[in-house]
């Protein structure tokens, strides 16, 4: 059929079969479908939707359009964990060296910063001389030795999403349910995993806000994964707030490494022991979430997570004397407060707004060629249910571009909205999804 029948089918609220999607994604890889007839294409899936059937057939294309890592002759249950990305979301740079210290192998592929999100890979990469460009024989060699790995997509894994998601990015269909579920799990089951644990974000600095579409990709991505022959768990969390103290590339390696080393950002290790709990349960390591938890707190009290850590940054060739001293870093040319405007107690901090603020201090990209500041981005003092004083510092802001100071604290100011009393928060974890269903989160189920 046609090319553009295949689209008119679609925008007419049709099924497309195996042999036509396959028309499609071949033809668009091996360039008989331009650009403009593939994004009218994912416009008409954004609108009409996928079938289960149609969405499952879309992911394995999309996973066969390359290399399928084959990991078998590594012992042990492969267990990765992905997030639909957040803002100073930095849970894997605490959560694979602490999943791998319990025994768990965890073969990582990360994606850059996208939209107001930051990516584990922009994190991983302004660690000084550490690779995410690792060949598929380099990978397995690292999580051979190491116990994990940690890079960036390849051209040989999954280039079907690599080419689509750089153009659903431009043409605003990157919110749709199948073309999300196809995009993850084609990358995730392309890595060599046996088990994958999802965290999927709900709320205002998410790509779904609402929690019950939040819920609906859940189900598509368990469903989907657990099809494939993978077990596969997802948990609802909250991303109203940012996540941790920190926003901004180095900023988060620093507080992931203090994190590493036993220091508390609650809400960060709370999501973080959940989802470990998780991956060492489908490791095989642990009978249930609960046990799973208690072995992730013990390898981070004896420090063997941190050491893990170290590990991984020196096998990838990063500079490990950064992270045992982490002063060494260069510092922003300006370090800003950012104060509180009126008395009050904080009611919500706005995490799509932060997350905007920081790419403008230069932490994120507006476009896909910009380069990224390292060490720029918001470091917060003050957090939700704290009563502040005007004049006391919410947040400092760490920037080289001294023309956007005032705009910028200005914009964060405003994101930490102030009121008279206490706010009563959702849980961080508000639901656990797996091939038996949605259920309240419970970590002995
Ligand atoms: N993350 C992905 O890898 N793909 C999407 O489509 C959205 C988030």
């Amino acid at each position: 059929m046609l090319s553009s029948e295949l689209i008119r089918k679609k925008r007419d609220g049709g099924t497309l079969s195996r042999e036509e999607l396959h028309d499609l994604i071949d033809g668009y890889l091996h360039g008989t479908i331009p650009d403009y007839q593939m994004s009218a294409f994912l416009m008409a899936v954004f609108f009409r939707g996928m079938t289960f059937e149609e969405t499952t057939v879309l992911t394995d294309l999309m996973l066969h359009s390359g290399t399928v890592v084959d990991l078998s002759s590594i012992p042990g249950i492969k267990v990765d964990k992905h997030s639909t990305g957040g803002v100073g979301d930095k849970v894997s740079l605490v959560l694979a060296p602490m999943v791998a210290a319990c025994g768990v192998p965890v073969p990582m592929i990360s994606g850059r910063g996208l939209g107001h999100t930051g990516g584990t890979l922009d994190k991983l990469e302004s660690i000084p001389g550490f690779r995410t460009d690792l060949s598929v024989d380099e990978y397995t060699a690292v999580i051979r030795d190491t116990g994990l790995v940690m890079i960036g997509q390849t051209k040989e894994i999954a280039p079907a999403d690599k080419r689509l998601y750089a153009l659903r990015d431009v043409t605003a269909t990157v919110e749709s349910i199948p073309l999300i579920s196809a995009s993850i799990l084609s990358k995730k089951l392309a890595e060599g995993i046996d088990s994958l644990v999802l965290d999927v974000k709900t709320g205002r600095g998410a790509f779904m806000q609402r929690e019950e579409n939040s819920i609906a990709l859940a189900k598509t991505l368990v469903a989907i994964g657990t099809n494939m022959g993978k077990r596969t768990v997802g948990f609802i969390t909250s991303m109203d707030e940012p996540l941790g103290v920190a926003v901004g590339n180095w900023l988060e390696v620093v507080e992931s490494v203090h994190c590493l080393q036993g220091g508390d950002s609650s809400d960060l290790m709370e999501v973080t022991y959940v989802l470990g709990g998780a991956m060492v349960m489908l490791g095989g390591w642990a009978p249930d979430i609960a046990s799973g938890i208690a072995m992730c707190r013990d390898v981070i009290r004896s420090g063997a997570a941190y050491e893990r850590f170290l590990a991984l940054v020196a096998r990838q060739g990063g500079d490990t004397s950064f992270i045992e001293n982490l002063e060494k870093y260069p510092i922003s040319l300006y370090t800003i407060p950012v104060t509180a405007a009126e008395d009050g107690v904080i009611q919500s901090i706005d995490s799509l707004e932060i997350g905007l603020t920081a790419i403008e201090l230069g932490a994120g990209r507006s476009r896909v060629d910009d380069a990224i500041d390292s060490k720029a981005g918001i470091v917060f003092k003050r957090h939700v249910n704290d009563r502040v004083e005007i004049g006391e510092t919410l947040a400092v802001i760490y920037t080289d571009r001294g023309d956007i100071l005032t705009h910028a604290a200005d914009r964060i100011q405003k994101a930490f909205r102030l009121g008279a009393r206490e706010v009563e928060k959702p849980p961080m974890i508000r639901h656990q999804v797996d091939a038996g269903g949605v259920q309240p989160f419970r970590p002995g189920g």
